[in-house]
């Protein structure tokens, strides 16, 4: 078997942060070229392929065109958790849903929703918060660029360590404990699955869906693209929801640099005036 050589010379990590770029809009900016090696090795590893080199021939190929999509998962960070930044939460099942619950129809956006977490989550908030849930329309679009993590959250079944993050009384109503193997494991129920609608979606591309949507959460994904990347997706955003409806982006990203006519609610909580 062939060694593998560990080089990612500057050309090529130009042109694997020019792919990524222009397929999802990730900004690999120079000083991240250790982190795209130690990613690419993995995927490299995975495929038997012995250099950086040998590798970019692939992906240039009629054969590759796929591997783009598995190079795109491989860089990016799926990294999430069960209310995670529960600020959002609170706020959600406070001072929203109040207001909103008395509607017959509600639709919900969890726009980079990784292995389910997110749309989970909200699933739970919604339905300890919206007393006749059932009789009403209520969905919880939940999309992600990797059709990997579309397929984890789909599957909806989680380990005790990611379940650590929900209150027990939670865990009791909405989740089925199961044993595969010496560990438990928690699957979604059919009370949560229901109000959730999983789908592949790049952000970068156009969206076929028409909202408005009442609430977008699209958290801990805008911080990975640059700058214009950011004000056209917020611009797109903006488009997508209501008058009166709410952004929630991730706590470390805000909005500020960004042009908008977003009033401020909370940290890292928006409205559509
Ligand atoms: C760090 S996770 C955040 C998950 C969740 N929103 C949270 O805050 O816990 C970022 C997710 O964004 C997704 N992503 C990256 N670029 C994307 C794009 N262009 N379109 C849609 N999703 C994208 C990744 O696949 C990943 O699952």
């Amino acid at each position: 078997m062939s060694l593998l050589t560990a080089e990612l010379d500057q050309r090529q990590f130009q042109e694997i942060s020019q792919i990524v770029y222009q397929q999802c809009g990730i900004s690999l900016k120079s000083g991240k070229e250790a982190l795209v090696r130690a990613r690419l090795m993995k995927r490299l590893r995975a495929l038997k392929i012995a250099s950086v080199k040998e590798y970019m021939k692939l992906i240039s190929s009629e054969k590759g065109k796929t591997e783009i999509n598995t190079l795109i998962d491989v860089m990016t960070t799926n990294k999430t958790s069960f209310f995670r930044e529960s600020a959002h939460f609170d706020y959600l099942a406070q001072e929203i849903l109040p207001d909103l619950s008395t509607r017959k129809r509600l639709r919900f956006w969890s726009a980079a929703c990784s292995s389910g977490e997110e749309p989970y989550t909200l699933a739970m908030v919604l339905r300890e918060n919206i007393r006749d849930i059932d009789r009403k329309d209520v969905l919880v679009l939940s999309t992600d660029i990797s059709n990997q993590m579309i397929a984890m959250a789909q599957q909806g079944v989680y380990s005790e360590e990611r379940m650590a993050g929900v209150p027990q009384p939670l865990v009791r109503e909405y989740f089925e404990r199961i044993r595969e193997g010496s560990k438990p494991r928690y699957r979604a129920g059919t009370e949560l699955r229901k109000l959730i609608r999983l789908a592949s979606l790049n952000l970068m591309q156009p969206w076929p869906m028409k909202g408005p949507f009442n609430v977008i959460f699209c958290r801990n994904v805008m911080i990975y693209f640059d700058r214009p990347t950011q004000q056209r997706l917020v611009n797109r955003f903006w488009d997508m929801l209501e008058p009166g409806g709410y952004l929630f982006v991730g706590h470390s990203e805000g909005l500020s640099g960004i042009r908008h006519e977003f009033q401020y609610m909370k940290p890292a909580t928006y409205r559509k005036r």
